[in-house]
């Protein structure tokens, strides 16, 4: 990891950079009631909303609340920022919808939910692409992942930053999945289409994508027989308790991003815009700095738990699905971009 990658992984993405300026030039009304001066009185009085559909004890939520108190303090407690949880306001079925309409000022959904928006949000699900956190920050801080960023302006949104999760692996309950071979004729939940669906086609298996907060029951009636999830995700919601098998093969990624509404940024006046600015940056920073160790202690979790039967692969197993995969790469690097593709591969 070269020094300059680790520093760019702890910094603000470019794209909110971008985005204050172009919206700083924002409405008459804002300049007006602004003002650069950050005094205090400047500040607008507001109450915003950040939804997400985790539990708490996630890179996630730890980040959300980052942010809430970063906010919540450099304004005095002028500014007031919710943060619900475990799709407690929205859930994947309807947070999108709803932060266009303005109703909730921040989401952080999984990438994978977007592809329908845009086909760059696959690059977390391209199989076994980033080696780290930091390697996928890079990727999404540098020029082609702020084009994809860049590509949700159309529906008036705004991707602000990165946040990472971390790679996933596999559980399911019809038995220990070691090779390719061992995935075949089973039916999994994903949280999109496109790249997981063709992940899971190419390996024989069936997929469907069921919402989050439905995921515990699907596992539990049998209307899947697995799922692919980071080691946080699993425990948190306790998939490990419906779960009888588990792989641990890194093979995809849960990445998220950070975003807003583009009227709500616009009606911001300078001083407010520059708290939230560096409420983002707090909560990014926690995010990134944390999901690891998260992760980590969370499989620390899964194993004393021990309700499910945990399988590590070898590196020569995991050659063995990483060939597998490979026909993703021949459909998906046209439909994503192969320099979109190469850009990834050699952060
Ligand atoms: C999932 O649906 O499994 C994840 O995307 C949830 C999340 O936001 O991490």
């Amino acid at each position: 990891m070269s020094k300059f990658k680790k520093i760019s992984a702890l910094l603000l993405t470019p794209v909110l950079a971008l985005s204050l300026a172009a919206c700083g030039s924002g409405s008459k009304e804002t300049a007006k009631q602004g003002g650069t001066s950050g005094s205090n009185s400047d500040i607008q009085e507001l109450t915003v909303k950040i939804s997400h559909v985790v539990a708490e004890n996630t890179p996630k939520h730890k980040g959300a609340l980052a942010m809430k108190d970063a906010i919540e303090k450099a304004s005095g407690g002028k500014i007031k920022v919710q943060v619900y949880p475990n799709s407690q306001l929205f859930g994947d079925k309807d947070e999108y919808q709803n932060l266009v309409a303005n109703n909730v000022q921040f989401l952080i959904p999984d990438m994978a939910k977007l592809v329908g928006n845009d086909p760059g949000f696959n690059i977390p699900s391209m199989p076994f692409l980033f080696s780290s956190d930091k390697a996928a920050a890079a990727f999404w801080d540098g020029p082609k992942g702020q084009e994809i960023f860049k590509r949700l302006e159309k529906d008036g949104v705004l991707g602000l930053s990165f946040w990472p999760n971390g790679p996933k692996h596999l559980t399911n309950n019809k038995r220990p999945i070691k090779s390719p071979e061992d995935v075949k004729g089973l039916k999994f939940r994903t949280q999109g289409g496109q790249v997981l669906e063709k992940v899971y086609s190419t390996l024989n298996a069936g997929s469907v994508s069921i919402p989050f907060n439905e995921l515990y029951t699907a596992l539990q009636q049998g209307t899947v027989d697995g799922q692919e999830n980071t080691f946080s995700n699993i425990e948190s919601k306790k998939f490990d308790e419906v779960q009888k098998y588990m792989t641990v093969m890194g093979h995809t990624r849960v990445d998220y991003v950070l975003m807003t509404n583009t009227k709500f940024w616009s009606s911001l006046n300078p001083a407010t815009k520059k708290i939230i600015e560096d409420g983002v940056k707090k909560g990014t920073e926690v995010a990134r700095s944390e999901a690891d160790k998260i992760n980590s202690d969370a499989y620390a979790k899964i194993k004393q738990r021990g309700k499910t039967q945990i399988y590590e692969l070898s590196k020569d197993e995991i050659n063995k699905f990483r060939e597998a995969m490979k026909p993703v790469y021949d459909e998906y690097g046209k439909i994503i971009g192969e320099d979109i593709i190469k850009d990834a591969m050699n952060r």
